[in-house]
């Protein structure tokens, strides 16, 4: 018999160095490895990783077409700021710019952004009302040290990050137990001169509804005439602006509204792409502040930027093109109207199962059911979160909500493309089984709550 190999040489032979090695983790690797062991190491870690097709919680693609990923993975070199080497990367943001001006329907020649996702349109369409609001103060002799930016709280955290980092005073209307959304009446007592927009959501975080956009609207539209205060309305479709054209075409909240200046929406969620893309799209030119746009010519060719960042992928943006193109207006609504008859399905399972009261039924509402417990129980939603998780590896998200609702604790699930009707079944029997196994043994231990998905807006 021949001698035996080495550690290192059977390690090459039958496996990898990482079945018996710990993962570098701390100091910079003095020697690298194979590329199949860096390949094995780095996919074996992520497969202890939460699995998408149990992930209730995200409102994030998780799944494309195998055509629109070969379409991803074949673009992953082009560098999309880099309009010099890639003018037809830049050419294909400019048709869906156009593409969802036309759907969200501007009046007429508009301009926008792609960003790496909501958060970063939000910063930027909010920037763009605080420039404008400035240029109007200093048009008139006035103070600009004072502005004011108006929302509720049930936006997404995305809103006080921008008026921290950005030095704006955030005028937030407190959410009530039963109304998780804002309307008129609320912002009018807010508004005055130093306010540089008013930020209304279409399809919150928490439970999926919209504000009363058109009511806002019409209080803005009036104020003008009444007390001379142009206050510009920003529309956050993170998750809505694909949602609604095609589930409620009738249902007014975009620039057919006369003070929606601006939209944001993430490519990445109801625009069915992968993370991270973004789109902030103007009603008109104007609706830019020109002294946000950045024009440099390091690239070899003069360009105009209006972003955060600079160097950033293409491939998200080629990804929705072939969306846009391969689903068109028919097959988004499709898609939309499936996701939300299986949303319904699950939302008549919930109240047959008697343990459960939906929150905001029959209103317009993204393709999500938010549910919370009905009546005294020993456990909460909470428990039923963490035991669901322990039981069948749900993750289905329990929470509080913003003040002055903090009281109520509500779960949510989102029904996306990939949850068939079959599943919402199993999903629906899989919640009766955790409320039975819950009130046998009483709530889950302090320990298991901790653990328990809460965040809301991913
Ligand atoms: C209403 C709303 N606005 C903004 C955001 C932030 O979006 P993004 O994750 O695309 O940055 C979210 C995310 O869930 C959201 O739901």
């Amino acid at each position: 018999m021949n001698n035996p190999l080495s550690p290192d040489d059977a390690a090459k032979l039958y496996g990898n160095r990482f079945l018996t090695e710990d993962a570098p983790a701390g100091d910079f690797p003095a020697s690298g490895m194979s590329a199949l062991d860096a390949m094995r190491l780095v996919a074996e870690e992520l497969a202890l990783e939460g699995d998408p097709q149990r992930n209730l919680a995200t409102f994030v693609t998780t799944w494309m077409e195998p055509e629109a990923q070969r379409i991803i993975a074949g673009n992953l070199h082009r560098n999309f700021i880099d309009h010099a080497e890639y003018p037809i990367s830049a050419e294909v943001e400019q048709r869906c710019i156009r593409m969802l001006a036309d759907l969200f329907h501007a009046p007429g020649e508009t301009t926008g952004a792609r960003t790496q996702g909501s958060s970063e349109a939000i910063m930027l369409g909010a920037l763009s009302l605080k420039w404008k609001w400035k240029q109007r103060r200093e048009a008139e002799s006035k103070p600009v040290d004072k502005p004011n930016l108006i929302f509720g709280g049930d936006v997404h955290v995305v809103w006080d990050k921008f008026c921290r980092y950005f030095d704006v005073e955030p005028r937030i209307v407190p959410l009530q137990d039963g109304k998780y959304v804002i309307g008129p009446e609320d912002v009018e007592p807010h508004v005055d001169e130093n306010t540089i927009g008013v930020a209304a959501v279409l399809g919150t975080t928490f439970t999926g509804h919209a504000d009363d956009i058109v009511g806002i609207d019409k209080l803005l539209v009036d104020l003008k005439g009444e007390r001379e205060l142009d206050v510009p309305l920003h529309i956050d479709g993170a998750s809505g602006a694909f949602v609604w054209p095609f589930l409620y075409p009738d249902s007014k909240w975009d620039f057919r509204l006369e003070q929606v200046r601006s939209i944001n929406v993430s490519g990445h969620k109801f625009g069915l792409v992968y993370p991270g893309i973004g789109w902030l799209v103007f009603r008109e030119k104007e609706d830019l502040a020109e002294d946000l746009v950045f024009y440099e010519n390091y690239l070899g060719k003069t360009d105009a930027t209006f972003t955060l960042n600079f160097s950033t992928g293409a491939s998200m943006v080629l990804a929705q093109y072939y969306n846009f193109v391969r689903y068109g207006f028919e097959g988004y609504a499709y898609i939309m109207k499936a996701m939300q008859a299986n949303a319904r399905t699950l939302a008549e399972k919930l109240k047959e199962n008697g343990n459960f009261e939906l929150i905001g039924e029959g209103e317009e509402q993204l393709p999500l059911v938010a549910f919370k417990l009905a009546g005294e129980k020993n456990y909460d939603e909470f428990d039923l979160s963490w035991q669901l998780s322990a039981e069948r590896g749900w993750m289905l998200p329990a929470y509080t909500m913003p003040p002055n609702a903090e009281e109520v604790k509500v779960l949510r699930a989102l029904v996306k493309q990939t949850l068939s009707r079959e599943q919402i079944h199993r999903l629906a029997d899989d919640i009766a089984l955790a409320c039975e196994t819950l009130e046998k043994k009483g709530g889950a231990h302090s320990s298991e709550r901790k653990r328990v998905k809460t965040g809301t807006g991913y």
